[in-house]
């Protein structure tokens, strides 16, 4: 049975990352109520097995569902590359599952050399989404797709050290060969790295276009509620009355399976940037 259309989204992140993608979500539909899932305690998991990535990114889509959310967006490239159809076969129509794809396709539309990039973790890039994406759309079209990873990276964005000496140095490593490769789109390919995108634009101005999924998946996200008429502000709810206190869903919920008082911070500074700013709370998933 489908949640009360009252009920929250679910986020889920191997880390931080993932509230880039929240913040496109509390812009496209402002009224959602949000509950973001954050594992902390195993992040990064570009570097773990198939099999391990799975297995955490079930326990943590089913804490989502025991809480009560009403979908759930994997909103982490990594963890979607090897469980999205596990967890569809799974909670079948009693919970959407939505999932994150490098954004390639628009990457491929947009690119004037017929080179584009793809930074992204281990995991995404051995997992089969990626080359489906590459497969159906840039094959066709004869673009040339260049790929870079580093694992330095999403830990940068987790202690909040985008913007260290050490975390420039990495970015503009990895992506010297692909500005040396004509590429002019580049896919950030795991939702850390829109938090990265100022250190790359100071690094190589004016050299790549970003791109990443984080407002397809909202658009998504919305369309699918929408369907089942499971938003807030569905014209099916409106005599009934208001479900949740504008206040209460304005707060955006967060849970970390590791130290609450490391991730303060850190989360402080990633929402900082953000135009609807608005309070955060943060416990720990697993105690009090
Ligand atoms: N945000 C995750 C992603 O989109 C990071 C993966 C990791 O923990 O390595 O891929």
């Amino acid at each position: 049975m489908l949640k009360p259309y009252t009920a929250p989204i679910g986020v889920f992140d191997s880390g931080l990352g993932g509230l880039s993608v929240v913040q496109q979500l509390q812009a496209k539909m402002p009224l959602e109520p949000i509950l973001y899932f954050a594992d902390t305690l195993h992040v990064p998991y570009g570097e773990r097995s198939d099999s391990e990535i799975r297995e955490l990114t079930a326990a943590a889509v089913h804490w989502l569902y025991e809480n009560g959310c009403k979908a759930v967006v994997v909103a982490c490239n990594t963890a979607s590359a090897f469980s999205l159809s596990h967890l569809r076969d799974f909670y079948g129509e009693t919970l959407p599952i939505i999932g994150l794809v490098p954004a390639v396709k628009p990457a491929v539309q947009a690119t004037q050399t017929g080179h584009i990039g793809v930074l992204a973790t281990q995991g995404t890039l051995r997992g089969s989404l990626l080359k489906d994406v590459i497969e159906q759309y840039a094959k066709p079209a004869g673009v040339t797709v260049h790929t870079a990873m580093s694992p330095l990276l999403v830990p940068f964005v987790e202690r909040g050290q985008q913007h260290s000496q050490a975390c420039y140095a990495e970015l503009k490593q990895i992506l010297a060969p692909l500005a040396a490769n004509q590429v002019d789109q580049l896919v950030l390919g795991c939702t850390h790295y829109p938090f990265l995108a100022q250190a790359i634009e100071t690094l190589y101005p004016n050299v790549f276009t970003l791109v990443d999924s984080g407002a397809a998946v909202a658009r998504q996200t919305e369309r699918i509620l929408a369907h089942q008429h499971q938003l807030i502000d569905d014209p099916l709810h409106q005599y009934s009355k208001p479900p949740v206190s504008k206040n209460l869903s304005l707060t955006l919920r967060m849970v970390v399976t590791g130290s609450v008082a490391q991730s303060r911070p850190v989360v402080e500074q990633l929402l900082h940037h953000h135009a609807f700013k608005r309070p955060f709370m943060l416990q720990n998933a697993y105690h009090d």
